[in-house]
């Protein structure tokens, strides 16, 4: 059977990370509150000269290299994003061209904090029907540029970056690599819990992010939970199966309460939400490549991915390596 199998990733930051020290100096904040109530303990933040599609071609360069595979390899490029260089044309264009694989297909998809698992599943189904041979599925946000510095009960909790996976249609047998099943799901009747308030055809400004952090805090513990567990029983598997669950990275809280809800022991969960705070949807891919480069994710493993955000949009895509 045909399945769209991992073949490596590659993840990039900007060079400044800061602390919640240097950010305590700016906004009425402080080290402590942040750490206790999200895990953050420092973000990245992009300098003017590093934009969504440079950190993307960064982390796409190191996941080719990974993959052993050069950019004339890639047809398909799937970039997630909530903060393009340009309104148009889609930042996967600008990385196609800064790639040098120009003649394939590549457009973006927005599902903010969940669009790496929609980025995921649409370049899985477009490997699976023939569509395309190897894609780079990307994940690359720069959210400071869109953050209310003055509006504490966000700001402190975003930062830059981004991720890359090399996926290939293989024809693999059962027991075999690849993806195993994804979920995803959408919920437009929560738009005043988590948006941004502008765009081009209402205010013609980018506008700012604005959440009411608590309710989307309940919302994600339930809807995450129960995609799990919906992905799960699509292949007849139960959490015990998972050998690591790559979560969005929210805040450290969320990570904690999914993870008990489902039974699941913490340690099977890969967290980067102290370094990279959130990404959107680049958080996925930089936690995977994280717990692949340091050695923790291995060849055969069972991986959870999952994710949940603005919209409100979820999903969950379960991969064996
Ligand atoms: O990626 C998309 C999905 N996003 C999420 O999943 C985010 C989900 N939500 C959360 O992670 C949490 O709800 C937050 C971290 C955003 C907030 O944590 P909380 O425990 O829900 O705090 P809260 O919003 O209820 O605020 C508690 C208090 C408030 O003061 P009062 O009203 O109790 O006096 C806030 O004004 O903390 C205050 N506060 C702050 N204090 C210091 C809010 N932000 C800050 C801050 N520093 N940065």
């Amino acid at each position: 059977m045909i399945r769209s199998v991992i073949r490596g990733s590659g993840s990039a930051l900007p060079r400044t990370a800061v602390s919640n020290a240097e950010l305590a100096e700016r906004v009425d904040t402080s080290d402590e509150w942040i750490v206790e109530r999200t895990g953050i303990r420092q973000r990245y933040i992009a300098e003017d000269d590093e934009t969504t599609s440079s950190l993307a071609v960064e982390a796409s360069r190191k996941a080719l290299e990974a993959a052993g595979l050069e950019a004339k390899d890639i047809d398909l490029i799937v970039l997630a994003t909530a903060t393009p260089d340009q309104t148009f044309p889609a930042t996967a264009t600008l990385v196609q061209h800064a790639l040098g694989c120009n003649g394939g297909i590549a457009f973006d998809v927005g599902a903010v904090c969940s669009g790496f698992l929609y980025a995921m599943a649409s370049a899985d189904s477009m490997l699976r029907t023939g569509m395309a041979k190897r894609a780079l599925v990307i994940g690359s946000e720069t959210f400071s540029r869109i953050l209310d510095w003055e509006d504490r009960t966000t700001c402190v909790l975003f930062g830059d970056g981004a991720g890359a996976l090399v996926l290939e249609a293989q024809d693999v047998a059962e027991g075999g690599p690849g993806v195993l099943a994804s979920k995803l799901h959408a919920d437009g009747a929560h738009n005043e819990l988590l948006y941004v308030d502008g765009g081009p055809s209402t205010t013609q400004t980018v506008g700012k992010l604005r959440m009411k952090g608590r309710e989307v805090f309940r919302h994600a513990v339930v809807n995450l939970a129960a995609v799990l567990e919906e992905t799960l029983a699509e292949v007849g598997l139960g959490p015990d199966d998972i050998d690591w669950v790559v979560p969005h990275q929210a805040n450290a809280r969320i990570l904690d309460a999914t993870a008990r809800k489902l039974g699941l022991p913490v340690e099977k969960v890969i967290v980067t939400v102290d370094r990279h705070a959130n990404t959107s949807a680049a958080s996925v891919p930089l936690a995977f490549d994280a717990g692949v480069r340091d050695g923790r994710i291995k060849p055969g493993d069972l991986v959870m991915f999952e994710a949940m955000g603005g919209g409100f949009t979820w999903g969950a895509s379960l991969v064996r390596l």
